[in-house]
């Protein structure tokens, strides 16, 4: 019945976390998945977490959420992506639902556009997070690319994108990463933001944001809300996808919400419907206890203070990796520029290496990553920099 059923591809993210745990060397070193580690290269549970989970302990009960997911956790996710006294949610006009983190968001809304715009198409930035491309295409929904990176100057491709978002045609649908750009660290300036959201405007462009690192680009996630804002004081209806795998460490709890500002009251309830729809037979109601935990540390300013400073925490960590990577590249003499290790921002550094050069990281050195040359400094420690730089410096030179 399935002797025709091949194989599938290995995830190029996924993957390499399988094969990284299947190789028994002592020195393998895993920069390949964007998930949080501490210095000890060791998966981190968020004070905040813990507290919440001490409260939950007792007096959790396992009945089903609704369709749409936690009430609760919806509100204090638009609070966090729209902002606290955000007219659009005083008003009632998001249409909001719990989502399986940013992946189903994601996915639930490609269904829904095409559900309800069964001729739109979705244009995606290049490069991008390599799911996103499995999940417009799982929802039929066809994609376009548009110009997002300058390789030259491992930098933003600002002219590139102003024309390609000129081009489209209007009223068309565009996938943006809200925030530290997943893989290649480079974001628009705010500046920048302005004119991308006046030009949507003149071409009555739809944006979806995909924030799945509000708080790691700039360690503050009011910060990190900005670019959305903007296309909001701008008058834009927008959709958002958001997750707290990154920003609270829940990767596995599936925790996020998927927003869409609507025209007014009565259409927000009916978009909500619908998307409760598209969940039902998917998977009937999202799971509660990332919720639970979401809404308790949102909601409790005390609580919320403490994530705060731990967001925070792991963005200057971050950082500090960066430089050190940077450093320790200049050291050994390396003869290229690693200026932009310092320069992109978030969890990534796209490094500018080769395929190639990524199989001899591996083959040679136990160090998994991703072929696109994509480093997740997540995972960088100060006990791997040196062993890592010594390795890029190897395969890069000649
Ligand atoms: C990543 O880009 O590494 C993360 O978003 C994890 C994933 O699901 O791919």
């Amino acid at each position: 019945l399935f002797g025709h059923v091949e194989p599938a591809p290995k995830d190029p993210i996924l993957g390499v976390t399988e094969a990284f745990l299947a190789d028994p060397s002592p020195d393998k070193v895993n920069v390949g998945v964007g998930a949080y580690r501490d210095d000890n290269g060791k998966p981190v549970v968020l004070d905040c977490v813990r507290e919440a989970e001490r409260r939950i302990a007792g007096n959790l009960n396992m009945e089903y959420l609704p369709m749409g997911g936690s009430m609760h956790m919806i509100e204090e996710s638009l609070k966090l992506a729209y902002g606290e006294d955000s007219e659009f949610i005083k008003d009632k006009r998001i249409a909001a639902v719990q989502a399986l983190s940013g992946t189903g968001a994601c996915r639930l809304f490609a269904d829904f556009q095409k559900r309800f715009l069964p001729d739109s198409q979705i244009y995606i930035p290049t490069p991008t997070w390599s799911n996103h491309h499995n999940i417009w295409r799982d929802a039929q929904v066809p994609q376009r690319t548009f110009s997002y990176y300058h390789p030259e100057s491992r930098g933003l491709d600002f002219a590139g994108l102003m024309d390609d978002i000129k081009n489209a045609p209007n009223g068309s649908f565009f996938l943006l990463h809200a925030c530290a750009h997943n893989p290649t660290g480079v974001d628009p300036t705010e500046e920048q933001w302005r004119e991308i959201s006046y030009q949507f405007k003149l071409k009555n462009h739809f944006p979806f944001f995909d924030m799945a690192y509000q708080g790691f680009a700039s360690g503050d996630p009011e910060r990190d809300a900005k670019a959305i804002r903007i296309f909001l004081e701008d008058g834009h209806q927008i959709g958002c996808a958001q997750s707290y795998a990154k920003n609270m460490g829940l990767y596995g709890q599936r925790a996020g919400c998927l927003s869409i500002l609507c025209e007014d009251e009565m259409q927000a309830v009916a978009v909500k419907s619908q998307l409760q729809q598209i969940a039902r037979p998917m998977y009937s109601n999202p799971p509660v206890h990332g919720a639970l935990v979401v809404s308790i540390i949102l909601s409790d300013p005390e609580l919320k203070n403490v994530w705060l400073g731990e967001v925070k925490g792991m963005a200057d960590r971050i950082i500090g990796m960066r430089k050190a990577l940077r450093e320790n590249l200049e050291k050994l003499g390396s003869p290229l520029s690693w200026e932009h290790v310092t320069n992109q921002i978030g969890m990534f550094c796209y490094s500018g290496m080769t395929p190639e050069q990524v199989d001899r990281l591996t083959s040679e050195y136990h160090i998994y990553m991703t072929r696109n040359g994509r480093i997740s400094m997540a995972g960088v420690t100060t006990g791997n920099v040196a062993y890592l730089a010594n390795a890029i410096h190897d395969v890069t030179k000649s």
